[in-house]
């Protein structure tokens, strides 16, 4: 993950500088071999310091990775457990080589339903890895693009009670200061694995723009060539943001 250019009118579109990925699958992965889920959601997890490291190689400067929705919390309390053991533990392993390896960690989403021992991991991974400037990790965990975008406007409204900011000043451009991501570049490439297309409440604010790609690859299959075959695409693409954009109609039609 390091810096690259953004000519975005260029005929060979550069890659991404920040890819958004909806992790799922794990729990079909699993029940293709008479598995529970949470074998689909260990084998997940294996997938994520590979894919850090493939987007470093390619330039990538932001990932983020949705790990576990506002909504997971309706699966059954077993497996609510092991998914948050599971985050707990790879906060434990992985902050420090991510802290030698220049990688900045941040998670988004509410902390308080939390337990109190995950939230302090959480904080101490971001804490240990604060310095890092050589690429940026983003896990999306009890995060809602809704909660998000609630959350910025609540932040607004508390200025407008104090006097310090008018209703007029909320506009797209200012709430956009209040979502998360602000800092990193736009999410450029929104990747979904296992073949269902919707975002399932991701990153709604954020994705205004983003291309979007999905695979039928279960997560746990996702490895470096799912991972080209989703870039390449996005290179292919004719992003026009609203313009004519390239290879368009003619601009004087
Ligand atoms: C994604 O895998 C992981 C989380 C939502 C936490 P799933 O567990 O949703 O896998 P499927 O969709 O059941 O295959
Ligand atoms: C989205 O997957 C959330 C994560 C991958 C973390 P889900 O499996 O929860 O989404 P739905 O229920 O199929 O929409
Ligand atoms: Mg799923």
């Amino acid at each position: 993950m390091s810096s690259s250019g953004s000519a975005e009118n260029a005929q060979t579109r550069p890659g991404p500088r920040h890819i958004a990925i909806i992790m799922d699958g794990n729990g079909r992965w699993a029940a293709q071999r008479g598995l529970p889920p949470s074998a689909g959601h260990k084998a997940g997890v294996e997938r994520i310091r590979d894919l850090i490291e493939a987007c470093k190689d390619r330039g990538v400067e932001a990932l983020t990775l949705f790990a576990f929705s506002s909504e997971n919390w309706q699966r059954p309390s077993k497996e609510v457990e092991l998914l948050m053991s599971l985050f707990h533990s790879y906060l434990r392993k992985e902050a420090q080589r991510m802290r030698e390896e220049g990688v900045r960690l941040r998670v988004i989403g509410r902390r308080d339903r939390f337990s109190p021992r995950l939230a302090q991991a959480i904080e101490e991974a971001e804490d240990m890895t604060r310095d890092g400037s050589r690429g940026n990790l983003v896990i999306a965990a009890d995060y809602g693009g809704q909660w998000d975008i609630a959350r910025a406007a609540r932040c607004m409204a508390e200025e407008v009670a104090a006097g310090r900011r008018s209703p007029e000043s909320i506009t797209e451009r200012t709430l956009a200061d209040y979502v998360q991501l602000v800092d990193l570049p736009s999410v450029d490439l929104l990747i979904r694995s296992s073949g269902e297309q919707r975002i399932s409440n991701f990153i709604l604010w954020q994705a205004a723009y983003s291309e979007f790609y999905f695979t039928d690859t279960l997560w746990p299959d996702f490895g470096e060539r799912a991972l080209d075959e989703a870039i390449e695409a996005y290179c292919g693409r004719n992003r026009r943001f609203g313009g004519r954009g390239r290879g368009g109609l003619a601009a004087g039609a």
